[in-house]
């Protein structure tokens, strides 16, 4: 059984943990006729208060596969967070429906402020750019379908590095994998936030930052790449700047190595060109349909976990997070910047970090 009542970022699972999923998932990618009823009777509530066509259809086919059903919004236009709800309230409203949940929200931490008010399992879908811990287990699974490995991986990671939630998880959940470096290719605008440098620099994983795709390719074992978040940028004169700086093309893809993978975890605009579709070291679309097989067997998992009541009451700490992202600072969840070491305080929801003046 799994420790974690719900995953709402990479960390929740140990690496053993990791390793069962796969287990499962390659028998159900190989025997699917066994699990066509394993969650029969049971009901996941997808609430996707964030537009998503892939993530939401992965988790519904997966569902569906295993003989469950699926009840929930794609449109939070038409749910009563119109209404003014909480995420706290939907949260606890919907686990006296449902068997599990599944969220995607453009605040960051409300999957989990959702998993600290719900009785049955959250799954972390996606908040803001933050965390996306399923694509992280997609991710994860297509290197160890591919490569047969998870660790000894040069990853070269393109594009919005800043805003990209998949990015932030993958790197997290690699940094518990043996002699993983990671070349992080972006524009100085989209450099990875700063807790993730700080991240790299604890754990002593290797990294350079450059800002070409051939100042990496030649080297890397993966080249993950990334769309440029439009949705997150305040300023849309600086995203039509930077949308298009990076293009995959078949040029470039001359300088890798025979076994690289190219990976992306989708939607696409303009970075990958479509000619390297027909390269067959492009996995991106083989790597999406991995995710559905994950994904069954993490709903398998968490449905063992089951119901437990929650009766948490958080008492507001004095510090405030300053994310304006974070759903601390948009509805009336306590603020949680909590002491992590001396002197640095992290907000519980979103990550947001601050130090104190030496
Ligand atoms: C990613 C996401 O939502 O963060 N997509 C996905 O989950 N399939 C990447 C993206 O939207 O660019």
């Amino acid at each position: 059984m799994l420790k974690t009542h719900s995953l709402i970022e990479p960390q929740d699972l140990t690496v053993e943990e990791i390793e069962q999923l796969f287990a499962l998932a390659d028998d159900i990618k190989n025997r699917p006729h066994l699990y066509q009823n394993a969650c029969a009777g049971k009901l996941m509530g997808t609430l996707f208060y964030e537009p998503s066509t892939r993530t939401r259809l992965s988790f519904e086919s997966a569902m569906n596969r295993l003989g469950g059903r699926v009840v929930g919004f794609s449109d939070p236009g038409s749910s009563s967070v119109t209404k003014g709800e909480t995420v706290a309230d939907t949260a606890r409203m919907v686990s006296g429906y449902a068997d599990i949940i599944v969220m995607r929200h453009s605040w960051e931490g409300a999957p989990k402020v959702a998993s600290l008010y719900s009785d049955i399992p959250v799954i972390n879908a996606g908040d803001g750019g933050h965390n996306h811990p399923t694509q992280t287990l997609t991710d994860l699974y297509t290197f160890h379908t591919v490569f047969g490995r998870t660790n000894n991986l040069n990853i070269a990671l393109c594009g919005d590095l800043k805003f990209g939630r998949t990015v932030h998880s993958l790197i997290q959940a690699m940094s518990r994998y043996e002699n993983v470096s990671f070349s992080l290719i972006s524009p100085k605008e989209l450099r990875l936030p700063q807790y993730l440098i700080d991240f790299l620099d604890k754990n002593k994983i290797p990294y350079k930052e450059v800002d070409k795709i051939e100042d990496a390719i030649a080297e890397c074992d993966v080249l993950y790449m990334t769309r440029v978040q439009q949705e997150r940028f305040a300023d849309k004169a600086e995203y039509e700047r930077l949308k298009d700086c990076y293009i995959l093309d078949t040029e470039k893809m001359k300088l890798a190595k025979q076994d690289m993978i190219v990976m992306h975890p989708l939607p696409r605009v303009n970075e990958i060109s479509t000619e390297v579709d027909y390269d067959p070291r492009a996995k991106y679309f083989r790597q999406a349909r991995y995710g559905m097989f994950i994904r069954m067997a993490l709903i398998l998992k968490l449905l063992e976990v089951g119901y437990q009541p929650q009766k948490i009451r958080l008492q507001p700490t004095e510090r405030h997070c300053k994310n304006a992202r974070c759903i601390c600072n948009m509805q009336q969840e306590p603020q949680q910047m909590l002491k992590v070491a001396e002197g640095v305080y992290r907000c519980l929801y979103c990550d947001y970090t601050e130090k104190d003046e030496e």
